[in-house]
């Protein structure tokens, strides 16, 4: 007979648009063909998934991939090594490079370096500045930009737009959804004395919640003013969350594992490699924006994955860097969540797969159906393992969850048809390419 597919995953538990239950997904020329009760001879190569839940691949749309210029912290390969071995099929980068992902120039050197060298699909959000605002429009289209991200406060970097009128200028001309880091530069300055030396513990009394709410709340002003979608990423305080209820017409909002996991009850524990900017807060912030995943405010997930080398994290406060490995602990520390009646597996996978898709109009993933890329995300919602340092794959090889056991783990990561990775192993050659969007096809 025949065989009809390239690729038979049979066997698992599909969690999908239409419910959770048994099917087995043919697989042809990278894509999904057709879902349902299939015999193992119809395919070339048939992978196991007995006893396994098979996800729509996991979308992060905040990572921090350090290349080119920082690879000493982590590099395009490295950084998607630790995404697949997490379960992750796809990454959306960070313009905070050097030089920065401002032009034509920068965007398509990172799309050639990624290209067939990073393990999962990737895009790259272009850096919103001043200087090209009046040229966001062409480069949030150009192939493999995930869009415009702008920084109205300071971090990593030097990426900044501070003021009103320079972030009107960019969203006077975005088209696509921009996305935001939101604290307000100027109470940062102003507030810079509350750091106290040696104590990352004043990092979120400086950072206040103040700090993220202004800013939040002066962006979604600009972003009404002139007709622009925007998302706001890294959500830290409740307040933000009940303020972002008002506009979910124009805003769309992330969450990260970290802040939804962490609080400040951990410096003692963590000290400085719980910086993060902006910051985790007390414990009744993280039970707000819970509140917020509960109530569907919260859109999606992404990791804010922002790796530094444990010698950079261990300088003296405020001189260490802020940031935090996640791409790879991702799916792991949701899954724990899930085991513990936190959230449902459909709003994991709305939040981390269909979520990202719908709002950053990815063409042909996001979704276990036919004609879909078939990426995919299978896991093993009964394992239990203790995540550590030691599996970390990142350049900078540790997370804050060293030691942490957990219910829940990825077991292969499948990109476009292809296993990536199995059992913790990388299992193919790098195959990745630039994830393709709907708003930024050519037109003739
Ligand atoms: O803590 C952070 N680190 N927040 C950011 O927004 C940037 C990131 C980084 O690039 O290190």
């Amino acid at each position: 007979m025949p065989q009809t597919y390239d690729v038979l995953v049979k066997g698992g538990t599909l969690v999908n648009h239409d419910g959770i239950g048994p099917r087995d997904i043919g697989i042809r020329g990278g894509k999904i063909i057709a879902l349902g009760t299939f015999g193992a001879e119809t395919a070339g190569k048939v992978i196991d998934a007995t006893g396994l839940h098979i996800l729509p691949g996991v979308i992060d749309s905040q990572v921090h991939f350090r290349e080119p210029g920082l690879e000493h912290k982590e590099d395009l390969e490295s950084g998607s090594r630790a995404a697949v071995m997490g379960g992750v099929t796809a990454v959306f980068e960070m313009p905070n490079t050097n030089p920065l992902t401002t032009g034509e120039t920068e965007l398509a050197d990172k799309v050639r370096r990624g290209h067939h060298r990073m393990h999962c699909d990737f895009a790259f959000w272009v850096g919103g500045t001043r200087e090209n605002a009046h040229a966001v429009a062409e480069l949030e289209r150009l192939p493999g930009a995930a869009g415009i991200k702008v920084f109205m406060g300071s971090s990593t970097g030097s990426l900044l737009v501070a003021d009103d009128e320079g972030v009107a200028s960019i969203l006077g001309n975005t088209r696509r959804r921009a996305a935001f880091h939101s604290e307000d530069e100027f109470r940062l300055e102003e507030r810079k004395p509350l750091r106290v030396p040696g104590d990352p513990a004043s990092h979120h009394v400086w950072r206040d919640v103040e700090t993220a709410l202004r800013c939040t709340q002066r962006l979604v002003r600009i972003a009404r003013a002139q007709g622009a979608r925007i998302h706001v990423l890294h959500i830290s305080t409740g307040e933000e969350m009940t303020f972002l209820a008002g506009h979910k017409d124009v805003a769309s909002c992330e969450v990260t594992p970290h802040h939804l996991t962490l609080s400040a009850e951990d410096y003692p524990r963590l000290g400085t490699r719980l910086q993060m900017n902006p910051p985790v807060r007390e414990p009744s912030h993280r039970e707000q924006i819970w509140q917020g995943v509960a109530q569907g405010i919260a859109d999606i997930l992404g990791s804010d994955h922002a790796p530094h080398t444990l010698e950079e994290k261990a300088k003296f406060y405020p001189q260490s860097p802020s940031g935090m490995t996640g791409v790879q602990t991702l799916v792991p520390i949701m899954l724990d969540h899930v085991a513990n009646g936190r959230l449902s597996l459909q709003r994991f996978v709305d939040m981390s797969s269909a979520g990202p898709a719908r709002l950053f109009q990815v063409a042909g993933k996001g979704r276990v159906a036919a004609g879909y890329d078939a990426d995919l995300t299978i896991v093993d919602l009964k394992r239990q393992v203790t995540i550590t340092d030691a599996w970390i794959a990142s350049r900078a090889p540790w997370t804050p969850y060293d030691g942490k056991p957990v219910t829940g783990w990825p077991v292969g990561t499948i990109v476009r048809g292809r296993r990536v990775m199995w059992d913790g192993a990388l299992v193919g050659p790098s195959s990745g390419e630039a994830v393709r969007f709907l708003e930024a096809f050519p037109r003739r």
